[in-house]
């Protein structure tokens, strides 16, 4: 079967023989959006491999295809060529529907523009999948006014998204996606409108759960507080991936090497030991 076929050969050995699958594999992803009759070449061709327990930021200039990119690894969009494979499926083959549980049972989503639902509540939006998970009304109550307590918002749960600053409102979305402990947590810029200090709060929170939950991060930014809390950045530039080097927690050794002269350039970061020497 091509699903057998494909999750066998995203297997690799690293540097120590032990055998891996990339949790998010990315293999010649190319995106042109139509503009009126004119084609926008979004992604032209990247590979990405994120593993379990990465805590990863995709970095590069507006326009470079950070959210496209994002999307078709959230099954939100297809690739125009490619494939992409989280998890172990196809996500570009799935249906909306499909696509849509395969996010519920995996993926947080947390989206550049929020997409908070305006008629309900902060408490209401962030509770919104854990209900549609079924989660139990005592476990949903806890859940979420514990996330939103973390994340500064304790006093405004009743408040619906018009009546929450651009900040608030992106913690809003930040709980929402964070509430049903996904295995992927996938935020395109989740800290685009914070200050400095609530910035830090969220990125503590995501190191938190990266650690003792072993949740997979894939942010997009340009924040400085995001790129300097990441593992392992990749860059992008117009639609391409110029600097991917190995790192993180769990690959330090096996990327070393490369990481190192990856960082002597200046282009790319990699703090092996991991968010806890911060
Ligand atoms: N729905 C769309 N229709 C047409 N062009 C798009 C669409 N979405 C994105 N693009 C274009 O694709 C390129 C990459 O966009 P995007 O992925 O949003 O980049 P980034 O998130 O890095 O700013 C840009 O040139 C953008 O204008
Ligand atoms: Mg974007």
């Amino acid at each position: 079967m091509t699903q057998t076929t494909t999750a066998r050969d995203a297997d690799r050995r690293t540097a120590g023989g032990r055998r891996e699958h990339a949790l998010i594999r990315v293999r010649g992803a190319t995106k042109v959006y139509d503009k009126g009759g004119v084609p926008v070449h979004a992604l032209r061709g990247v590979d990405l491999d994120v593993h379990e327990g990465e805590f990863t930021a995709l970095a590069g200039p507006s326009g470079s295809g950070k959210t496209t990119l994002l999307n078709l690894i959230g099954g939100l969009d297809r690739p125009t060529a490619g494939t992409v494979e989280v998890a172990g499926r196809d996500v570009a083959g799935l249906d909306k529907g499909e696509a849509a549980d395969f996010r519920l049972a995996h993926i947080g989503f947390v989206f550049q523009a929020y997409n908070l639902v305006p008629v309900l509540t902060a408490y209401e939006n962030a509770e919104f999948t854990l209900l549609l998970r079924g989660v139990a009304a005592a476990e949903r109550r806890a859940a979420v006014t514990a996330l939103l307590e973390r994340v500064g918002l304790g006093e405004l749960m009743d408040r619906k998204p018009h009546e929450l600053s651009g900040g608030q409102q992106q913690r809003v979305a930040v709980a929402r996606a964070l509430a049903t402990r996904p295995r992927i947590v996938l935020a395109d810029e989740p800290t685009a409108n914070l200050d400095s200090e609530p910035s830090t709060a969220l990125l503590e929170l995501m190191e938190e759960l990266n650690r003792e939950l072993g949740t997979t991060f894939l942010f997009s930014s340009h924040d400085p507080v995001v790129l300097d809390a990441a593992r392992r950045t990749v860059r992008l530039l117009d639609g391409r991936v110029v600097v991917a080097e190995e790192g993180g927690a769990a690959h330090a050794s096996a990327g070393a090497d490369r990481s190192a002269a990856a960082a002597g350039d200046g282009a790319a970061e990699d703090r092996a030991p991991g968010p806890g020497t911060r």
